[in-house]
C-alpha cells in the first residue's frame, strides 16, 4: 500500500489517550498520515478499554460498524490497549476482521507491526512488554489538545484490588525518571501548553529508580517531591490523577498550598463506604483512614475540590453496607462522583466470589446514590455563584457558538460568553449560574 492513512480512535482512560498520542507520533515518523475519521483511512486503530464489560463490548461493536460502513474497502483494523493485551490471539478468532493486535507494552512498535502486514502476511501481533529505553523516551508531538497535555509518570498497578483488571492489562508499576518528566513539562511550557495532567493508575506510588530531577526538592514521598519539581517549571496549571487513598500523603496538600500552579483538585476514589466491602475489595484502608485523608484535604488553606469513584453492587454487598456508602457520600460531599455498577472481570479474584448482587438491585443502588449525589452537587455548584474561578479556555461551547468552554483550576466545566480568540488563555470568570455538572459565568478580566 503506498498511501498510508491511519485513524486512531481512543476509548478508556487518560493513559490510553497518552498511548494513542505516542502511537500517532511514531506512525507519523514512520511516514503514515493521520486522519480524524475512519472513512478516509486505510488503517483503523482502536485503542481499547476493559475496565468494565460494557467498555469491552464497545470495541466489538465498533469493529462491526466499520465492517458495515466500509464493506467494499475494508481498512486494516488493529487493536491496541487493554483488550488487545488481555485477549491477544483470541481476537483474531472472535473478530476475524482484526489484522493487528498490539498489547499495552507494544505502543512504540506499532509502525513495524503495521508495516509487516501485506505481501502474504495477513496478521501481526505483539504482546511483549516495553523494551528498555523505549519507555516514554520522548514527548509525543501528536497531541489531542494544544493547551492541555497528559504526561504519564507511572504506568501499571501493583495493588490488585479484587475487582480490577488493570494489573493484568497494564502489568506491574513502572515509574518514569523525574528528570524526563520535568524536561517534558518544560518543553510543553515552551510550546505554549497551559496545563499538564500528571497521570498514572496510582500516582502516589511514583517511585523512580534514581533521584535525578528531584535533587533539592523536599517531600514526604517521591510523588510529593515530583509535584514540587514540576511546579517549579512554571507551567501555569498542574493537575494529577489518580490518587490512591492508602498512599495519599498529607504532604501533597502542603505542596498544593505552597504552589499556586498546583491545581485545587484531588481525585481520590473511595469505592465503598463500608469496611467489610473495602476489605473484600482489598483496598488497604478502612472508612476511618479514608476520612483522615479527607480531613487533611478539607483542612487546607485553599479550597480543594475533592472527587471520587464508587462501585455499587460489589459481590456480597448488603442493603446495610450500601447504606454505609450513602452515609459516607453525605459526609464527604464530593464535588464530583463517578458511580459504577460492579462488573465482573474474568481473571480477577472478585470474579470467583459468591453472592453476586442481581443487576436490578445494582441499578436501584446506582440510582439512589446518583440522586443523593445530584442533590449534594446542586448545593455545591450553587455555592460557587458569585465567586471567581480561573478558566483555561479550550474552545467554543458545543451548545452555543457565542459561548466559550473550559475547565476551572478546580476542574469544573465552565461556560461563559466571550470571543473565540481567548482560546488557550487562562481567564478569570465570575460564576453567575449553576447547571448540572457545569458552571456558567461572565468574563471578568484576564488572569
Ligand atoms: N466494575 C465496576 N467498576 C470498576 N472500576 C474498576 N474496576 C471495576 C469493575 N470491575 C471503577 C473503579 C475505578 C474506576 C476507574 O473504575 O471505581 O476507580
Ligand atoms: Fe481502561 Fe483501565 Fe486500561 Fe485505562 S488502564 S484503558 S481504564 S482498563
Amino acid at each position: 500500500m503506498d498511501n498510508k492513512v491511519v485513524y486512531i480512535e481512543t476509548h478508556g482512560c487518560q493513559m490510553n489517550v497518552a498511548d494513542s498520542e505516542r502511537a500517532a507520533t511514531r506512525l507519523r515518523a514512520a511516514g503514515y498520515e493521520l486522519c480524524d475519521s475512519p472513512e478516509a483511512a486505510n488503517f483503523v486503530l482502536l485503542n481499547t478499554c476493559s475496565i468494565r464489560e460494557k467498555a469491552e463490548r464497545k470495541v466489538f461493536h465498533r469493529i462491526d460498524d466499520i465492517r458495515r460502513e466500509r464493506a467494499g474497502s475494508l481498512p486494516v483494523i488493529g487493536l491496541m490497549g487493554c483488550v488487545a493485551q488481555l485477549e491477544g490471539e483470541a481476537i483474531f478468532e472472535n473478530a476475524p476482521a482484526v489484522r493487528m493486535v498490539a498489547g499495552t507494552g507494544a505502543v512504540d512498535r506499532i509502525p513495524q507491526l503495521l508495516g509487516s502486514i501485506g505481501g502474504g502476511v495477513r496478521r501481526a501481533i505483539d504482546l511483549e512488554g516495553r523494551r528498555e529505553g523505549e519507555i516514554w523516551d520522548a514527548s509525543p508531538s501528536e497531541r489531542r489538545s494544544k493547551h492541555v497535555a497528559f504526561v504519564p509518570i507511572i504506568e501499571g498497578c501493583n495493588k490488585f484490588c479484587t475487582y480490577c483488571i488493570v494489573p493484568y492489562s497494564r502489568g506491574r508499576e513502572r515509574s518514569r525518571a523525574a528528570s524526563e518528566i520535568v524536561e517534558e513539562v518544560r518543553g510543553l511550557s515552551e510550546r505554549g501548553y497551559r496545563e499538564v495532567q500528571l497521570i498514572g493508575q496510582n500516582v502516589n506510588s511514583y517511585r523512580p529508580k534514581s533521584d535525578a530531577g528531584l535533587e533539592g526538592f523536599r517531600g514526604a514521598t517521591p510523588f510529593a517531591r515530583l509535584l514540587r519539581a514540576v511546579a517549579s517549571t512554571g507551567m501555569p496549571r498542574i493537575k494529577f490523577t489518580t490518587s490512591f487513598p492508602r498512599d495519599f500523603d498529607a504532604d501533597i496538600v502542603k505542596a498544593i498550598e505552597e504552589h499556586e500552579n498546583l491545581c485545587e483538585w484531588i481525585h481520590l476514589p473511595v469505592q465503598s463506604g463500608n469496611d467489610r466491602v473495602l476489605r473484600s475489595m482489598r483496598r488497604g484502608y478502612n472508612v476511618a483512614r479514608y476520612l483522615e485523608k479527607v480531613a487533611a484535604i478539607e483542612g487546607s488553606r485553599r479550597r480543594l475540590s475533592l472527587t471520587s469513584d464508587i462501585i455499587v453492587g460489589f459481590p456480597g454487598e448488603t442493603d446495610a453496607e450500601f447504606e454505609d456508602t450513602l452515609k459516607l457520600v453525605e459526609r464527604c460531599r464530593f464535588e464530583g462522583l463517578y458511580i459504577f455498577k460492579y462488573s465482573e472481570r474474568k481473571g480477577t479474584p472478585a470474579a470467583t466470589m459468591e453472592d453476586t448482587v442481581p443487576e436490578a438491585l445494582k441499578t436501584e443502588r446506582f440510582l439512589a446514590l446518583e440522586a443523593l449525589q445530584m442533590s449534594i452537587e446542586r448545593e455545591i455548584y450553587q455555592s460557587y455563584i458569585g465567586s471567581f474561578v480561573n478558566v483555561l479556555v479550550e474552545g467554543q461551547s458545543a451548545r452555543s457558538s457565542s459561548d466559550l468552554k473550559g475547565h476551572s483550576s478546580c476542574n469544573k466545566v465552565v461556560n461563559f460568553r466571550g470571543p473565540s480568540d481567548l482560546t488557550g488563555r487562562i481567564v478569570r470568570v465570575r460564576v453567575t449560574e449553576a447547571k448540572t455538572h457545569s458552571l456558567y459565568g461572565e468574563l471578568s478580566v484576564e488572569a
